[in-house]
Formats: C-alpha cells, structure tokens, sequence
C-alpha cells in the first residue's frame, strides 16, 4: 500500500469506529458484533503502530470509550478509567509477559505471579466511599469523564451503600463490572417484547440500558449484579492485587469467586482453557479472561501507555458472533414432527466452525426478532449447540427483503399441519408415514445413547428408507444381508460389520431402550429415572403408569408425565414396542440392596471440579449404585452438589440456591456408609 492509501485506510477506520462507538455507546444500539468492532480496531491500531506519525490525538485508539452522554450530569474521575489490552493467541500473551519481565529486569526462567479473573462483558463503573459511605457512582465514559449514575447504582444489591467496617477508611476509590445474568436478561427481553419495548442485543448492552435510565425505579427492577475487580491507588490494604481483593469482600464488595492467583504464564493459559471450558455454563456473559501481575509495586513500575496498564491484559476468547446474511428461511422437521424454521446464511466462520444454518428455534421467536429474508444478521455458537440468529441489524435491511409465513402443509410429507401451544408450535402429524420423521426417529434409534448401532450413518439410513427396507425403526432387526448389498456403495465388508452391529445392540440395558423410544422429552437421565421405578423388562409397569403414578415420580413433571401416557396410548407404538421387546434381551436395573436403606435413594446429585479418587464416569456410577440420580446441571430440584478442586460456577450457584454441598472427603464417607 503506497503511504496516501495507507492516510486514507486509517481515516475510513477511523471514521467508521466513531460511528460504530456513537451508535454503541450513546444510543445503546451497537451497529455490528463486538467481534468485527474488535477487528476494525486492532486494524486501526495495526497501522498505526506501523505509521506512528500518522496517530493523531483524535483517533480512536487514542480514548476509551464514548462521550459522556448529556442526560445524566458528567464526573471527572479522580484517576482515569483506562482500558486493557486485548491478546487473541497464545503467542501475544507470551510476547506481553516476556516484555513485562524485561521492563522489570527479571532474569530469564524467573515467573511472575499473576492474578486471573474472567473478563466480565458489562460496564465499569467507578465506586466513591468517603468516610465508609457511597458518594458516588459513575460510568466509564471517556475515561477521563463520566455520567453520575449514583442514584441508579444505588438500587444494586450487590453494592453496599456503606462498606461493612468498624473503622472504615476514609477516602477509596473502588471499581467493577456492573452486569445482567444471562437469566435475567431473557426475562427482560420476554417482558420488552410483550410490551413492544426495545429488545437488547446482548446481556451487556441491557445492563448499559438498565443503568443509564433517567427513572432509578427502572434499574431496581432490572435485577442488576456487581463484581469488584480494582481498590484504586491503595497501597494501605495489602501489597498484592489479591490481598485487595479480599478486603474488597471482607468490606462486603462481591468479588467473582473463579478469580485464581497463578505462577507464570502457563498458569494464565491454563486458566484461560478452564474459564473457556465453563463459559457456557457460568449465569454471567464473559468474553474473556484478564491476566493482572499480582505484586502492586511490580504494577507501579510496569505503569501504563496511553490508554492501558504495562501490568495487565485481557485474553479474548474466539468471538461466538458474527453477522452474516440470511438467503432463505426454510423450515426443518424433527423426530416428533416438529417444524423449526432454519435460516440459510452466507457461510460464515464462528469461533473456527463454518455455519451457514441457524436456527431461529420458532416462528414465534422469528417474529419477534423480525428476521426477513435478506437481513444482515448476527450468529451466535455458544458450546456444541445449534448456532441460532440473535438479532437482525434492521438498520442493514435491503429494500426488498421478505419476511416468511408460517407454512400450513408440512414441507417434507405435505401433510397439513397443526398448531400447538398458542400457534407457537408447528407439528406435522403424520409420525413415520413422513419420511423426515421416520430419519430422524432412526437417527435417534441407532444412536450411542440408544440402543447404539454402530456404523449405520444418515445417509445409509436414507438409502435403506428409500429402497422401502426401513418402515419403522423396529426393521432394522429384520434387515437382510441382501437387502444391504442391495444399496449402492455397500461392500460385503461393510454389510456384515452393520449387520453384526444390530445384532450386538439386541443386548440392551432397560434405560437405553426406554430412551431409544423417542418419547418426548424422555432424555438419558429420564430414560434411567424410569428404568429405575419401573424395572420389568417387559415395559408392562411402564406401559401401565398413570399420569398421578408418573408425576409422583422425583423429577418428572406434568408435561414429561403426558408425553409418557400419550406415548403408550398411540397404537403404532404399542406395536413397536411389542415387536422391539421380541427381538431384544432386555438387561434390567440390577435392584442395588441399599434401595430401601440408603438415605441417597432418589436423591438428585450435580458433580463438578475434578476429583481425586475417581473420574466423573467413576463418580457418576457410584452414586447411581446409591440408588442416586445423576444431573449435568443444577436446577431447584438438585439435592447435592458434588465438588472436586477447581469446581467453576456451579459452586457459587449451588451457594445461591442453598444447595448441599459435598466434597470428595464426605462422598468417600457416603460410600463407605452405604455398603
Ligand atoms: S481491570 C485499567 N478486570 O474490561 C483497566 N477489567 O477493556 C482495569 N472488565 O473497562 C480494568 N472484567 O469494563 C478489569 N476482571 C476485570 C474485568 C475488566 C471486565 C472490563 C472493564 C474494563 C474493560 C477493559
């Protein structure tokens, strides 16, 4: 690029960051993901880091975040709220603590202790208490100055109007990140959309809307939550960052309870995957992690450059969102018939998958996100889940760009449809007769989980449905060597292996079978809680329950009750089950003799953090053995929460429900109590 292209690059970014943080910062409203901001921004710094000269004191890179807004009257920070650093790899982490222990002289081999914290996706907020009492709150802004929010921050729970000290310190200056639950971030959006109101993007940008109301009333009721992260320029509480964390919460401050001290920087990246690993699973939205060098005196050494500290850096993890356009919306059917609406996108690369399906889950959710064909949208993987649409940028719409009807004839079969729970749901009726369902019941069949044929994929299944061989799942058991090679690419090889392998699955546990059934709503742990109550291998105790029978049941409820008696009621079923039941040797529960005895009978367990003695299968079949159920996650029904080391948010969750917590040391003692 010759150096007036380069002048020319740098002022485009430039203006398009400015645009992007007005829409961001001052309306509330972001424009694009933070992922693509974030990439126009590292663009911009890039240059200019190549072109220093060509840096002015109006770039963005030189601020750090928007203008104080003109509602709320504006604060001059006593220290600047600057920003952090963002490393996207490994090697930029590396590269941060190699210059961090050159600056500082450290010989070569010797670690730095660091402090690791989740990097919060909320708004920071500066906290003064003179005299042990809060005087007042204020947003970021540009750093230098920002709104007074007192009054709003004075309706969060989590910050203590007075710090909890007999002696408390005259003057301190504390900051956090002021955040939106996941949870309660879905409700305000259910409630705006009932009322017509805005719907937010994401929990942070609600938790910005939340706080900066003119009405403090408003805010009470978002529900919002505070976690300290900073006591500012204070030496007097202890000489680490650590130690000023712990005063911050003796003071009665929430501090997040995964921030960890680690040696050197492979203690960070190990830090880094763990946090990754649960981040899904955390009530909080996080986008990364933040490294900070523990030792104050280190930290005052290290200092800052321009808008950042030397001493920390935020490690962002790979972004989950990306906006991309919608080319059709076609609606996809399911095992129970149910018609989801797909959206068909532009291929786009999230978080290192290519997506280009999302689902927009139901045409009720499709409408009130207003999706059209043609929008710009932004995609969201989070986990192994389906990637699903979050929002339309409206602003982006093509002229032209259609919105979808909900179909009245099922899209695979041409059945007509029904509607269901309020018209949100759409079901095609006519079960194994459309040939979408009967896959997808085969799939789910075949599966690991159920009764685990090996080596019999989609495609295979397919081919074998359109030959005429595969009616019912149940025909897999009548299926012929000839009926195979019949299929095109099948080899002989091939041939055998699979009919070996449904012939392996005949032996079958009660549980899996039951799961195998495709009830609705029967999952692998409901599948196990039913093979536990009612455990005859000839289903009849199933068959036979009544709804009071199944709802009295720990864990199942009305609906999952219903689909169970509906299920057996559906003659097709009963034939299926009865010729499935010929041709497998069912392996029942074996009745553990503690059933009476053991205290842990029905008791409902969640198992997190590693543990010593066992791994989690180990843990998982030795409660099991007690007569317990085992869950993935916690609910309001969990009795006990199992905790090895480094247990992640389940534990704080559990300490919020008021869960039992039982640590390695007590379950070895439940164990021993129970045979
Ligand atoms: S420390 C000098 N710790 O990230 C900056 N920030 O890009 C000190 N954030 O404005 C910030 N979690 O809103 C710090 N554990 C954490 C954080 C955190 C989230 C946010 C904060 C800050 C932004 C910096």
């Amino acid at each position: 690029m010759n150096k007036q292209k380069i002048i020319e690059t740098i002022a485009h970014l430039r203006e398009k960051i400015r645009h992007l943080d007005e829409a961001y910062y001052n309306n509330d409203a972001p424009l694009v993901t933070d992922a693509e901001y974030d990439a126009l921004f590292e663009q911009l710094k890039t240059l200019e880091s190549e072109y220093p000269d060509l840096i002015t004191a109006d770039s963005p890179t030189q601020r750090v975040g928007g203008t104080p807004s003109q509602s709320f009257a504006s604060i001059v920070h006593p220290t600047p709220m600057l920003s952090l650093d963002n490393a996207f790899d490994e090697h930029s982490v590396e590269a941060f603590d190699k210059r961090a222990k050159e600056r500082l002289g450290l010989i070569d081999g010797e670690a730095l202790n660091y402090f690791c914290e989740p990097k919060l996706d909320g708004l920071a907020i500066s906290l003064v208490y003179e005299q042990g009492q809060l005087v007042t709150g204020a947003t970021r802004g540009d750093g230098m100055r920002g709104e007074n929010v007192t009054q709003n921050i004075r309706t969060i729970h989590d910050i203590p109007l007075s710090i909890k000290s007999s002696n408390p310190p005259k003057y301190i200056e504390v900051r956090g990140e002021i955040y939106l639950p996941k949870a309660q971030f879905e409700a305000i959006n259910r409630r705006a959309e009932a009322t017509g109101e805005k719907i937010f993007m994401n929990p942070r940008n609600a938790a910005a809307g939340s706080l900066r109301q003119l009405d403090p009333k408003i805010t009470a009721k978002r529900k919002l939550r505070f976690f300290a992260y900073q006591l500012v320029a204070n030496n007097d509480f202890g000489d680490t960052h650590e130690k000023q964390l712990a005063q911050l919460a003796s003071w009665g401050f929430q501090v997040c309870a995964l921030n960890r001290l680690t040696l050197g920087i492979q203690g960070c990246l190990q830090f880094y995957k763990e946090i990754l690993e649960e981040r899904d699973n955390l009530p909080f939205e996080i986008d990364g992690v933040v490294y900070k060098i523990n030792d104050l005196v280190l930290q005052k050494r290290l200092g800052f450059i321009s808008r950042a500290p030397r001493f920390a850096l935020a490690h962002k993890f790979p972004a989950q969102e990306k906006s991309t356009t919608v080319l059709a919306i076609e609606f996809q059917v399911g095992r129970t018939g149910i018609l989801t609406p797909v959206a068909r996108l532009n291929p786009v690369l999230v978080g290192g998958t290519m997506v280009s399906n999302a689902t927009l889950h139901n045409v009720h959710e499709m409408r009130r996100k207003d999706i059209h064909i043609g929008d710009t949208v932004v995609i969201r993987r989070a986990g192994d889940v389906i990637p699903e649409v979050v929002m339309a940028l409206t602003a982006q719409r093509p002229a032209g760009a259609k919105m979808i009807k909900a179909p009245t004839h099922c899209p695979v079969c041409h059945t007509p449809v029904v509607f269901e729970s309020g018209d949100t749901t759409i079901r095609c009726p006519n079960g194994w007769r459309c040939q979408a369902q009967l896959q997808e019941s085969i799939a789910h069949f075949v599966s690991r989980k159920a009764m685990d044929v090996r080596g019999l994929g989609g495609q295979v299944i397919l081919q074998l449905m359109v030959a005429g061989f595969l009616k019912t799942p149940i025909d897999l058991y009548t299926l012929t060597e000839e009926q195979l090679l019949s299929i095109e690419r099948m080899g002989k090889k091939s041939a055998q292996n699979l009919l070996n392998a449904i012939e392996k699955s005949r032996t079958v546990s009660l549980s899996k079978l039951i799961y195998a059934l495709g009830i609705r709503e029967v999952g692998e742990t409901t599948a196990k809680v039913l093979a536990e109550r009612y455990p005859d291998a000839d289903l009849s105790g199933l068959q036979g329950a009544s709804l009071d029978a199944l709802q009295a049941i720990p864990d199942i409820g009305p609906v999952v009750a219903k689909h169970i008696v509906s299920y057996f009621s559906d003659p097709q079923h009963k034939r299926m089950v009865h010729q499935l039941l010929n041709y497998c040797d069912v392996v029942v529960p074996k009745k553990t003799q503690l059933t009476h005895t053991s205290p842990w009978t029905g008791k409902s367990f969640v198992i997190t953090g590693t543990l010593s003695g066992f791994s989690r299968e180990e843990a998982k079949e030795a409660l099991l053995q007690m007569g317990a159920i085992v869950h993935n996650s916690l609910t309001s029904k969990t009795d006990y929460l199992l905790v090895g080391d480094k247990p992640g948010s389940k534990l704080e969750k559990a300490r919020e429900k008021g869960i039992m917590i039982v640590d390695e040391v007590a379950f070895l003692d439940m164990l021993s109590h129970s045979t």
